[in-house]
């Protein structure tokens, strides 16, 4: 039997809430303790998280067909542009204002792909109406 479209969906949102509140955790580690981000559980579980957030996506998207490819593509590329941008706001930059930098440009990548979701647009929030 197949899972109920809306309670997939519940779980995809409620793994992105999870991710992102993860990934500014780490970030507020990262920059006030470092030592925090060795426990074994912060290395496991934003793994986990995230691929129950790319898995009920993929089973969304394949749900909607390909009516919904545009928006679908865009927030794939929009969630590796997250993905690249955080692994340099956590681990790969070297300098603070690197670190910074890429925190906050993978903010900005997340909010986009929550205003794709919202606007079914791969133009987002600025989607005419
Ligand atoms: C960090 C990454 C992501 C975030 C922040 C995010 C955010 C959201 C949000 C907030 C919704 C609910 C929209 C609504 O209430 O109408 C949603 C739905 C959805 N997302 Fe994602 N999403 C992410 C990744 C993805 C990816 C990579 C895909 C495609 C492979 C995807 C496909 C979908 C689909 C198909 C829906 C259901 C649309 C609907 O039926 O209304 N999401 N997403």
């Amino acid at each position: 039997m197949l899972p109920d479209y809306a309670d997939v969906k519940t779980l995809h949102v409620a793994s992105v809430v999870v991710s992102i509140v993860l990934f500014t955790t780490r970030y507020a580690w990262r920059v006030r303790a470092p030592g925090r981000l060795a426990a074994r559980w912060v290395k496991v579980v934003p793994h986990v998280v995230d691929t129950v957030l790319l898995a009920s996506a993929l089973w969304l998207a394949w749900q909607l067909g390909r009516g919904a490819l545009p928006w679908v593509l865009a927030k794939v590329a929009a969630l590796l542009a997250y993905i690249v941008l955080g692994s340099i706001a956590l681990k790969r930059a070297r300098t603070a204002r690197g670190r910074a930098l890429a925190f906050s440009a993978a903010i900005l990548a997340f909010a986009y792909i929550v205003s794709v979701a919202l606007t079914k647009s791969a133009w987002g929030v600025f989607a005419p109406r």
